[in-house]
């Protein structure tokens, strides 16, 4: 039966409720010192080296995915580096990851656009190093075409390569990933910019559905300490960027930014390679807009 806590009772329990909080906070207390030894003892402060970790980089012979290759390899990660036709570039990002002496590095040939393409990366990763750490979705493709010219096969190829591969090449992976691993999707920052052309109708559609493939896959991987997250850039000067628009139109473009100029590869590159590391183990199913303030 309980009984209603006499006066005494209640007093004496704060009494010591206090004389325990004071003797914790006195600088030369037995307790003050242990404390502070325990809570030292399990605060670690996570690093961003990404030593001893193996890395695939989607679309990283080039542009933006060569510049998350090396800034992944410059921290000491063992990096997959993806091409479909241009070896050439893609052993130039080997060489410069493996000059570095941090991390190693090997080019492989796959079409990042189809499931079969993203599986075979995860193998060659797997078998060169045995093991999976991180995995960045970098490949895409970015099709203008206003909706009277986008036919099925247009508005298609846009969801492969940019959503279905993808979304299949992290099923294939996590048969590997364990706690610590860590996924990185690519959209873009015109799924929220007020300015978004029409033109870019299959291009952000298919970004939108990769935003939230990624939002839901953070709740369910992130129970196995696997990080999920979206990098979406702002216009960033490459070959995609620049493919098919007058110098006009993109001297416009770079003027919507507050920098006045359009992102570089290696604007993106540091951010991925933070998510990538054991510091951001608290960063789970966020979407970061690397754009300098082209979208606020
Ligand atoms: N650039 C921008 O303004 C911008 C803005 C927002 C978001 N993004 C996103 O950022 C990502 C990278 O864009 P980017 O501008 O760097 O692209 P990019 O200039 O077209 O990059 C080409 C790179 O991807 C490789 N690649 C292309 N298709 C591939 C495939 N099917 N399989 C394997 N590799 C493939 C190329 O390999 P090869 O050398 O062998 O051809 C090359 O290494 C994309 O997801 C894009 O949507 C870009």
């Amino acid at each position: 039966m309980l009984l209603p806590m006499s006066k005494t009772n209640k007093s004496s329990k704060s009494q010591n409720l206090v004389s325990n909080l004071l003797h914790t906070l006195r600088p030369n207390s037995k307790s003050s010192k242990s404390s502070k030894a325990s809570s030292t003892a399990n605060i670690t402060m996570a690093t961003t080296s990404l030593v001893g970790k193996t890395a695939i980089v989607t679309g990283s012979s080039r542009s933006i995915g060569a510049a998350i290759a090396r800034a992944l390899g410059a921290e000491g990660a063992n990096v997959v580096v993806n091409y479909v036709s241009d070896a050439g570039a893609a052993e130039e990002v080997v060489k410069s990851i493996k000059a570095t002496g941090k991390g190693d590095a090997i080019a492989v040939k796959a079409n990042a656009g189809t499931v079969e393409g993203g599986k075979s990366l995860i193998d060659a990763a797997v078998a060169k190093w045995q093991r999976l750490d991180i995995l960045v979705l970098n490949a895409g493709i970015m099709g203008s075409k206003n909706l009277a010219d986008v036919d099925e096969e247009f508005f298609d190829s846009h969801i492969q390569t940019n959503v279905k591969a993808p979304l299949f090449t992290v099923k294939h992976a996590l048969q590997h990933l364990t706690a610590g691993g860590r996924i990185i999707f690519f959209s873009s920052s015109l799924t929220y910019a007020t300015g978004v052309l029409p033109n870019a109708l299959s291009y952000v559609a298919s970004k939108g559905a990769v935003e939230q493939i990624s939002r839901v896959l953070a709740k369910d991987v992130g129970a196995r300490g696997i990080t999920v997250n979206t990098v979406s850039p702002g216009p960033v000067d490459t070959p995609l960027f620049r493919t098919g628009k007058p110098q006009q139109v993109i001297d416009f473009i770079s003027k919507q930014n507050p920098n006045g100029r359009l992102g570089l590869p290696e604007d993106i590159a540091p951010t991925v390679a933070f998510i990538a590391s054991p510091a951001a183990q608290w960063l789970n199913g966020q979407n970061i807009r690397v754009n300098g303030g082209f979208t606020v």
